[in-house]
């Protein structure tokens, strides 16, 4: 009996070494950011939460030169008052990315989402005029950028503001209801005007898919048109195995640059699901893992091939051990939609990303 036990402790050593010295891989072992150091930086959206995690912390700081708050400088969480300001998680997401020398893109300055009620509404309750909201969003965006200036070099200041239904050019939202298509411009002038250094975006999802590409090049044809001070276009790169095609990705990015714009993937994850009806089966997940390495090789070999217009690549979240994409569209259902694995090892995709001539 006793030689047995010897056996299983050796072999659960020699694992935990294995995985002690995978655990114990150093900061300092090659990781995206250094494979990429000729392209584009490389970056993640984390939580405080994974700053916290010492594993997380190794991987983030090896793998990645660049962090997006996944939530903490959203209104909502940033401002949820109007005269208070929670600025405890942005500011350790921020403190972080100083003392390891990463970038920070901030994200994000007007969404419709995980926004306050307060901004949209009097003390009876109604809604403000177009003239108080935008001096509430000028306030917001001057209190926000000002605070961050010289540490966050890129601003998603407009979110998402475009429809998504094809007789609609904009999203009817609070925000659009009171300022019509005036808050979008307007954003982006506090914005400049707040810091003028800072590389100013619009974010939005859906941008390989034609008629929403069109109705976002014809906002921003509009907004350089109208000199309001835009640089650069965010594809969020919320993708999955089968979507999108090589194609429709190069005519995207080649169809904002034509208006002089930069280009950022500002979201990516690649979810192993087709569609909302597929499950989580363990029968199919080599075969989804093997076509999640194939989209992720094709898509990385697109922003390579067009580096002259793309200035930078971020994850939505880590690893696979927390993804928003578990609760979306489907809840409760697991993804795994992104290179690192729920034990933070790389997956096949990983070195299908990192494995190029
Ligand atoms: O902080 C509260 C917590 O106090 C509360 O106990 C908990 C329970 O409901 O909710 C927590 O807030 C959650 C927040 O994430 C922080 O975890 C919200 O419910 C939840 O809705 C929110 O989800 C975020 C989502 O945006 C909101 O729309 C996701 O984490 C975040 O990944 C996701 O990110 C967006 C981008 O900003 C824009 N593009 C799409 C992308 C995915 O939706």
């Amino acid at each position: 009996m006793a030689k047995y036990k010897f056996i299983i402790v050796i072999t659960a050593l020699g694992l935990f070494t294995a995985a002690g010295s995978a655990m114990a891989q150093s900061v300092t072992e090659k990781g995206l950011k250094d494979y990429y150091k000729d392209y584009f930086p490389i970056g993640v959206a984390v939580s405080p939460g994974a700053l916290k995690d010492s594993a997380e912390q190794r991987l983030i700081l090896q793998q990645f030169n660049s962090l997006t708050p996944e939530n903490a400088m959203k209104m909502g969480p940033i401002h949820p008052q109007e005269n208070r300001y929670n600025w405890k998680d942005a500011d350790a997401i921020v403190d972080f990315a100083q003392a390891h020398h990463l970038r920070v893109r901030g994200h994000n300055l007007c969404w419709h989402t995980q926004t306050p009620d307060w901004i949209f509404r009097d003390k009876d309750d109604k809604l403000v005029s177009k003239e108080i909201l935008l001096q509430r969003l000028k306030d917001h965006i001057h209190t926000v950028v000002n605070r961050y200036k010289g540490k966050i070099y890129a601003w998603d200041v407009v979110n998402e503001a475009v429809s998504d239904n094809n007789d609609q050019l904009l999203r009817n939202s609070l925000w659009y209801q009171i300022c019509g298509e005036d808050f979008i411009f307007k954003a982006f002038q506090y914005a400049h005007e707040a810091d003028p250094k800072a590389v100013l975006f619009y974010n939005d999802y859906g941008t390989e898919q034609p008629a929403k590409r069109e109705r976002i090049y014809q906002l921003l044809k509009k907004m350089v048109g109208a000199g309001i001070p835009v640089n650069a276009v965010g594809l969020q790169g919320h993708w999955s195995v089968n979507d999108p095609s090589q194609e429709n990705l190069i005519t995207t990015i080649k169809r904002f640059a034509s208006l002089g714009l930069k280009v950022q993937i500002t979201e990516l994850d690649i979810s192993v699901y087709q569609n909302d009806k597929d499950i989580d089966d363990s029968d199919l997940i080599t075969e989804r893992l093997q076509k999640q390495a194939e989209q992720y090789a094709k898509v990385f070999k697109v922003f390579r091939d067009y580096k002259q217009y793309i200035t930078g690549v971020t994850f939505w979240n880590v690893s696979d051990r927390h993804t928003w994409l578990d609760n979306f569209p489907v809840r409760g259902r697991k993804n795994y939609p992104l290179l690192f694995d729920q034990n933070l090892q790389p997956k096949k995709a990983y070195w299908g990303v990192v494995n190029f001539k």
